[in-house]
């Protein structure tokens, strides 16, 4: 089977493709190197180019005939989308309205949609199942709905599948560091504890220690990049065997407080980096758990690495790696 990954050549997409090459697909990955690299893509053919470019989209699509797409390229700083977004909403939205289109156009009838926790906002109920209501809190979350939305009604007015699935706290690198999070400007909590540790931060931030938790500080569902990829490709045979429209929760069901990341992160690198508590950043749900029961039972999904160590110990292993380079 014939995949193209768009945004293959990313953090999360990179160990995609590495899942997919190890499975033996034909991978034809998209990306704008905007943030990707040539060396994180570890199997396949790289196109370089840019989803706002339909015509040249079109015509990789028309050459190329894949039988599925898994459509990962986004923008993904919360707080910047705030700031810019309508590029959010044009690179996120517009730039998937594209790819759809294409996909209709010349019947690629499989799709597999990076969606994100983001969709849910401040939910009322946590572990948080698939069927809670859409109530983004910032334009990266709404255009992220958007495309669901689109999805879902361009699917019932034809014979186009997808699944969306929707990311909890995505971390972790592979296991050999060939590849990782290799962006400068990284915000996430695991890997700006690490470049802290490493000495190139003075000190982490802790945003809020007043959250209704058990420590005070915000509560996430770590899951490990390896497995989220496990999860895509189970939702490519499931579209594969005829499987229709579905949506999945990706995390492993219970979550660890930003102290209790922190400690680990001191534990695995045997370094106290130092640690300041500030004040809250705005749009931060206080605990957010997927109840992933969906994916398990529907798709089969096993997660190997449900081990918070393991994750912090791959990402760890990477940031080093990158820190000698
Ligand atoms: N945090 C800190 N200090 C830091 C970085 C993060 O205290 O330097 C805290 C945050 O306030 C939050 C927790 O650590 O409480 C996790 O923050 P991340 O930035 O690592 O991740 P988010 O939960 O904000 O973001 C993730 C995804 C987003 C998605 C969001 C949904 O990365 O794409 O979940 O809420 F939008």
């Amino acid at each position: 089977m014939k995949v193209l990954v768009t945004g293959g050549a990313g953090y999360i997409g990179s160990h995609i493709v590495k899942a997919l090459g190890e499975k033996g697909y034909d991978i034809l990955v998209y990306d704008n190197l905007s943030y990707g690299h040539e060396w994180a893509v570890l199997h396949g053919r790289l196109i370089k180019g840019d989803l706002a470019d339909k015509e040249f989209l079109k015509s990789v699509i028309q050459d190329e005939k894949p039988d599925a797409v898994i459509h990962m390229a986004a923008l993904i700083v919360v707080d910047e989308s705030v700031r810019e977004p309508l590029r959010y909403y044009r690179n996120n939205f517009v730039n998937a309205l594209n790819l759809v289109e294409v996909c209709l156009e010349h019947e690629v009838k499989r799709f597999i949609f990076s969606s994100t926790a983001a969709v849910y906002g401040i939910p009322q109920k946590v572990p948080v199942t698939e069927d809670t209501p859409l109530l983004p809190i910032n334009p990266y979350g709404s255009s992220k709905v958007m495309v669901e939305h689109m999805l879902r009604d361009a699917a019932a007015s034809s014979d186009f599948n997808y699944v969306s699935l929707r990311y909890f706290n995505v971390a972790g690198a592979d296991p050999l560091s060939r590849i990782g999070q290799a962006r400068e400007d990284a915000t996430h909590l695991i890997t700006v504890s690490l470049r802290t540790a490493l000495g190139r931060k003075s000190h982490l931030d802790i945003f809020g220690t007043d959250y209704p938790t058990h420590d005070g500080t915000c509560i996430r569902d770590y899951i490990h990049v390896d497995d989220l990829s496990d999860a895509h490709i189970l939702a490519l045979e499931y579209l594969a065997s005829g499987g229709s429209s579905n949506i999945f929760n990706c995390g492993y069901g219970h979550g660890y407080s930003v102290k209790e990341v922190v400690d680990t992160v001191r534990k695995v690198t045997g370094i106290n980096f130092q640690v300041i508590e500030t004040a809250r950043r705005p749009g931060d749900p206080p605990t957010l758990i997927a109840d992933s029961s969906k994916l398990r039972k529907e798709l089969g999904w096993t997660p190997r690495h449900d081990d918070l160590e393991y994750i912090i110990k791959t990402a760890w292993d990477w940031e080093k790696k990158v820190s000698r380079q």
